[in-house]
């Protein structure tokens, strides 16, 4: 069943050749034309799933899973306890989330993918390493953010290298876009933190540009530009694979300023 709302959703999960060519190419750039469909940052990737993933997506998603999240979430009720909800988003295949989750075990997160294969590879390791204070939500985070979750929800966002899309003419799918950082800033509480990582430093200077315009962020890098890897921050398999390029690595970190009536939840 959720495969076949996934696929209503997202195009074909197991591409015959050309399928994932058209249903990812945008249609119509006009909004109000029916075959509109708006940028995307990611594109269905074909790819079979293993048997074990296939299993995890029919078994451990149920436990583990988000649902349909199309209305915004009661997190206490969906983690069956309180505690500080953190956003991660394109997790890859979810090493760096269960890691970060069993390393900080009073949060409770919520991880975000749209590749199939990778979800069946985050529910195993969370079974496998018995990593409770997980959730997954196997579709796009921005429709996601939008739907699922209440503004202020979120004590803290973050992205991992996302896809650095490195041709100009695809700089539109870049994630980080002033819109979305906007939808970001909603979702977070006064005080919450966003932290981004990329190994692509023009997608960093990118990122500094969007984030310093954005309304309502501070920037808290002592040199107004990047930090030092935060402790939290697991290194990921995209990364090993930048190092290995030689790229180097950004960090930014931003806090969401905290209301007049409110206290920051967040102190460095
Ligand atoms: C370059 S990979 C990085 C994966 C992982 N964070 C790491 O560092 O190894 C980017 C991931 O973001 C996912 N992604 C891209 N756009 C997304 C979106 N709108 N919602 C959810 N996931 C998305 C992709 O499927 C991909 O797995």
């Amino acid at each position: 069943m959720w495969i076949k709302r996934y696929i209503l959703a997202h195009g074909p999960r197991d591409c015959t050749p050309g399928v994932a060519e058209r249903y990812n190419r945008p249609m119509s750039s006009d909004p109000s034309d029916p075959r509109h469909r708006p940028v995307r940052s990611f594109v269905v990737r074909g790819g079979r799933l293993t048997p074990g993933q296939q299993r995890a997506l029919d078994d451990l998603l149920p436990r583990f899973g988000t649902g349909d999240a199309d209305a915004p979430l009661d997190l206490e009720h969906l983690f069956g306890r309180a505690g500080k909800p953190v956003l991660e988003i394109g997790f890859g295949n979810g090493e760096s989330t269960w890691r970060m989750a069993r390393a900080e075990p009073e949060r409770n997160f919520l991880a975000v993918e749209v590749h199939p294969p990778g979800v069946g590879r985050l529910l195993l390791a969370l079974e496998k390493q018995e990593v409770d204070n997980v959730r997954v939500h196997l579709g796009d985070a921005v429709t996601f953010l939008e739907n699922g979750l209440a503004d202020g929800a979120l004590d803290g966002v973050r992205i991992y290298f996302p896809d650095p899309w490195h041709k100009k003419r695809h700089h539109k799918r870049r994630l980080i876009q002033p819109e979305f950082v906007a939808l970001l800033v909603r979702k977070l509480a006064p005080g919450g933190l966003l932290h981004l990582a990329t190994d692509w430093v023009p997608y960093a200077e990118h990122m500094l540009e969007v984030l310093d315009g954005a309304e309502g962020l501070e920037n808290l890098s002592p040199t107004g530009d990047w930090v030092e890897r935060p402790s939290w921050r697991p290194e990921t398999k995209y990364e090993a694979r930048g190092e290995r390029l030689g790229h180097e690595t950004r960090d930014l970190l931003f806090r969401r300023a905290a209301g007049a009536d409110r206290e920051p939840v967040h102190t460095l």
